[in-house]
């Protein structure tokens, strides 16, 4: 039988992304150590980018599920030398329960995903970031109940998040409002597949009238630190700041996925103040991924 691969977030129904997003709420209420239903299985994580949230929470999921986790980075294994992709998939999946892949292209973790014979998670590409999705969605449920029928505004970078974003707005059925510089925007066939999910502005202060939840990332991610002075100049109007936490509604969230750069893309007001659960958004990749790794290892059961 083929495994369920979660290298987007729309390899899920919306039933199956409610499901782990309440699942893991359960998790967290529930931090006993000892429901144990990875015993003895192994997560192989492969990390071509930096990371800390990652990393850390699904090892540390690993570990309270009586499991283990591997770190490899490409300077340690044979596919930083360019073993092919598909002999890597066939041999890795044969010896390790599931795969975690962190990578720029996102071909890299389809290909993945089509040779192995166990799940493979997407923990980032240039294209999708779908188990931030997961914690961020943790976080409105646990804090505001279910998103549907929100606004949500995204400000900044038509990058990786963003598209994961809009995949949440049409599974969830919410609204994104995004503002983004010219040059900037998301990928076209995912802006038209999302059909009515998505709605688009010329300022950030229009994106965020009324919204429930503003959201943002850094202006030049993993991969374009050599375009930041090009990006300062290009993103300067599309600061997360007071005057757009005003406009959106009173009881409006915060959300980043964090690395933040304060003055940039957010201000230290709006990131260190009451609106912004950045942190609870933080701690809740490991209990999302934890029912992630639930859905994807011990499906049966729950
Ligand atoms: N948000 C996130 O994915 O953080 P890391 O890059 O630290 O894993
Ligand atoms: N867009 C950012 C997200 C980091 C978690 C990047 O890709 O670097």
């Amino acid at each position: 039988m083929n495994p369920r691969h979660f290298t987007s977030l729309l390899d899920l129904s919306s039933d199956e992304l409610r499901h782990i997003i309440y699942r893991a709420i359960t998790l967290k209420n529930n931090r006993a150590r000892d429901y144990q239903p990875l015993k003895g299985q192994v997560l192989a994580m492969i990390f071509e980018k930096s990371s800390t949230r990652t990393r850390i929470s699904f090892e540390a999921g690993m570990v309270h599920f009586g499991g283990s986790a591997l770190f490899l980075s490409p300077r340690d294994t044979q596919l930083g030398r360019g073993e092919p992709l598909h002999d890597s998939a066939k041999v890795i999946s044969s010896m390790v329960d599931c795969i975690m892949l962190r990578t720029d292209k996102h071909e890299t973790v389809t290909t993945f995903a089509q040779y192995s014979s166990v799940p493979v998670i997407n923990g980032l590409t240039d294209q999708q970031h779908p188990c931030q999705l997961l914690a961020d969605m943790q976080t409105y449920f646990e804090c505001r109940g279910d998103i549907k029928g929100k606004t949500v505004a995204w400000i900044g970078d038509g990058n990786n998040m963003c598209h994961s974003y809009i995949h949440a707005a049409m599974l969830l059925d919410f609204t994104l409002h995004i503002a983004c510089p010219a040059g900037y925007q998301p990928l076209p066939e995912f802006v038209k597949a999302a059909g009515k999910h998505v709605k688009f502005f010329n300022t950030a202060l229009e994106a965020a009238k009324n919204s429930d939840l503003c959201v943002t990332d850094v202006w030049a991610s993993m991969g374009q630190e050599e375009e930041q002075k090009l990006r300062e100049i290009a993103f300067r109007d599309y600061q997360i700041n007071e005057n757009i936490m005003n406009i959106a509604k009173n009881d409006a969230l915060f959300m980043h996925c964090l690395p933040a750069h304060r003055g940039e893309e957010v201000t230290s007001e709006v990131i260190d103040g009451p609106q912004s659960v950045v942190f609870a958004e933080a701690e809740n990749r490991l209990h999302a991924q934890k029912a992630l790794l639930e859905f994807l290892l011990c499906k049966k059961e729950h």
